[in-house]
């Protein structure tokens, strides 16, 4: 689609590379090791062995306090991947002439893109909702933005895949131009 990527292109697609993939860090911590009732049953468990007994709630308050300091992260690197989304779309719309896509394989991925960005939007605007948004609609902004990590893995299952099919078949060499430019 691209023979080349600029420095701009560059710098955004690892910026949001990198900051995506810790907020699914974090997303898979909060999910697994460091869910609320997991971390609650540790404490209740190893508590009661030094017969200090606490009640479910109180552990699970517990918990959420572990837990806050890990996921406040998810919120600051929320913000910066809004920062680097406001900027995409900025450098895109000034740089549109160079996306000519030819081929239908490359009408796909500009739609994947596309899409892609579009959800992007979603998701920030509804993780800013539950941030700052009005109480009577936290809970649906939260419900939306949970949906994020369907599309997300979906995406990166496509992206992965596509660029390992492109570096293995005629675009050799993809994956340095996305890191070093044209060479
Ligand atoms: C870590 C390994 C990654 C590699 C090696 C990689 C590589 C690439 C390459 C070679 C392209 C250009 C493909 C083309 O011309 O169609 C591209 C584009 C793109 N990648 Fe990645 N990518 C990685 C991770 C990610 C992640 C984690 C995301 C976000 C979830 C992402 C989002 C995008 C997007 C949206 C584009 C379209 C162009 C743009 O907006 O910058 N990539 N990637
Ligand atoms: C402005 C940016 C963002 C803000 C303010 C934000 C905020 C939040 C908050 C407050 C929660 C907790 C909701 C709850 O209490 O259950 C949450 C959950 C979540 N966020 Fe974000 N977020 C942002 C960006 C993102 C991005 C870019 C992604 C995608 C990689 C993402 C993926 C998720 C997922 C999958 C969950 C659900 C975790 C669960 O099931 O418990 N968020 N977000």
């Amino acid at each position: 689609m691209k023979t080349s990527y600029t420095l701009t292109d560059r710098m955004l697609h690892w910026a949001l590379a990198f900051a995506i993939l810790f907020i699914l860090l974090t997303v898979f911590l909060r999910l697994n090791w460091m869910e609320k009732n997991h971390v609650a049953g540790i404490l209740i468990d190893k508590l009661s062995a030094l017969d200090i007994t606490i009640s479910k709630d109180q552990a699970i308050k517990i918990a959420k306090q572990i837990r806050k300091p890990m996921f406040d992260w998810h919120i600051y690197v929320g913000y910066f991947t809004a920062g680097v989304f406001v900027l995409r779309m900025l450098f895109h719309i000034k740089n549109k002439k160079s996306f000519s896509p030819v081929t239908s394989r490359e009408k796909f991925q500009l739609w994947v893109y596309r899409i892609f960005y579009a959800l992007l939007g979603t998701t920030l605007i509804t993780g800013l909702l539950i941030k700052f948004g009005p109480n009577s609609i936290h809970k649906l902004a939260e419900d939306i933005h949970k949906l994020t990590l369907y599309y997300m893995i979906a995406f990166l299952v496509l992206h992965f895949g596509g660029i390992l099919l492109a570096e293995l078949g005629s675009k050799k060499g993809i994956v340095s131009k996305m890191i070093g430019g044209e060479k």
